[in-house]
């Protein structure tokens, strides 16, 4: 059972076998690569009142406030009331999607969540920030709505395509580096349940502390973003997965950290040696310094101007920190060794 500030709801890991909702309403939401996959099943063991069907077109490209309004547009043509209920089943986009759009319906009805990407399962499923995009960057239109239960079922990792694998594989790694290091040593694929369930318990653990990021705790979880976001942002957002990005990210975060006299050459090089063993990018090639380094300034989380930064530490452990104020000389000559 996870408890944040606005809402008690429980993360199911596990098969689904059944979904009662019998006196709702409900409106699925899915996009049209699971829509072959996986509605008819899901359509056989949901009950409810009414099952309403909404398909949506796949990709980071559509999440927009044009497919919210597809949404909506759905939920009104079904005449949807205040209890009804939305069920998001994909990716992070889908769970991104169906948290605002069931949020701001008629000031804002229940939503659940069925991921079926192992990065929505361990990340996006969890903690209740939805967010589209805009021409202005990634996530900037959105709220905090909390869904009322997740259901985690790692069955669906079987259709997923490796390279969908590893980009939620680098979240896992990131969770783990920020919270639990000693997960990282022994690192196996064949456990991935075990790291599912185990990253879910630190990322609620965050998210019951720190639920609107009022504080320093939420925000760890974005190490390896401030430069992760600069790499999507340099490819277009179509030349790498979020995850690689992230892993690539790590890398040149923990750069910094050495270079910074904050963390040990020996954890840098073990994080980087595991991410390259489990097969994701560490070795990203800027294009430009400069439009790189700026990029840094349209991340949300440096909106105020003052660059953030979220940095691994090994003193007696090892663990993420915040850094505001470190000299831009010291970053440049990081970018450099990357360009
Ligand atoms: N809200 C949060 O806290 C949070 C956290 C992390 C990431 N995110 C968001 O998540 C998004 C990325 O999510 P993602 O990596 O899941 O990408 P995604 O939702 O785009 O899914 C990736 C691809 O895999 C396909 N797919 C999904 N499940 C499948 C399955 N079981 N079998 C076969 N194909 C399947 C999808 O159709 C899509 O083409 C980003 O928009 C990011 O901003 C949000």
């Amino acid at each position: 059972m996870l408890s944040t500030g606005t809402q008690k709801y429980s993360v199911t890991i596990g098969k689904i076998t059944s979904l009662k909702f019998e006196d709702k309403d409900v409106l699925l939401v899915t996009s049209k690569n699971l829509e072959h996959l996986y509605l008819e099943y899901m359509l056989s063991i949901i009950k409810a009142k009414s099952v309403n069907v909404c398909v949506v077109d796949d990709g980071e490209m559509h999440k927009n406030m044009q497919t919210i309004d597809e949404i909506l547009e759905s939920a009104f043509k079904h005449k949807l009331h205040r209890n009804a209920l939305m069920i998001a089943l994909g990716g992070g986009v889908i769970t991104d999607m169906v948290g605002f759009a069931s949020g701001i319906f008629q000031r804002g009805i229940d939503f659940i969540s069925i991921p079926t990407t192992l990065l929505a399962m361990v990340d996006a499923s969890v903690g209740g920030k939805c967010g589209v995009n805009n021409k202005y960057g990634k996530n900037l239109i959105g709220l905090f709505h909390q869904p009322k239960q997740v259901f985690v079922a790692p069955m669906f990792l079987r259709t997923l395509p490796e390279r969908e694998l590893l980009a939620g594989v680098a979240e896992i790694i990131k969770i783990f580096a920020c919270f639990e290091y000693s997960l990282l040593q022994n690192f196996n694929m064949l456990d991935i349940e075990f790291y599912i369930q185990k990253s879910i318990e630190l990322k609620a653990q965050v998210v019951e502390k720190d639920e609107k990021e009022r504080h320093d705790l939420r925000a760890l979880l974005n190490y390896g973003h401030t430069f992760g976001h600069a790499i999507e942002l340099e490819g277009g957002y179509s030349e790498f997965l979020h995850g690689e990005a992230v892993s690539m990210g790590i890398v040149m975060a923990n750069r910094l950290s050495v270079k910074l006299g904050i963390l040990s050459s020996d954890i840098d090089m073990f994080i980087c040696a595991l991410l390259k063993r489990i097969g994701l990018p560490t070795h990203y090639k800027i294009k430009d310094i400069d439009s790189f380094y700026n990029a840094f300034f349209y991340d949300k989380k440096s909106l105020d101007s003052k660059l953030h930064f979220i940095l691994l530490e090994s003193k007696e452990v090892v663990k993420a920190t915040v850094h505001n104020n470190i000299d831009k000389q010291i970053i440049y000559e990081v970018l450099h060794e990357f360009a």
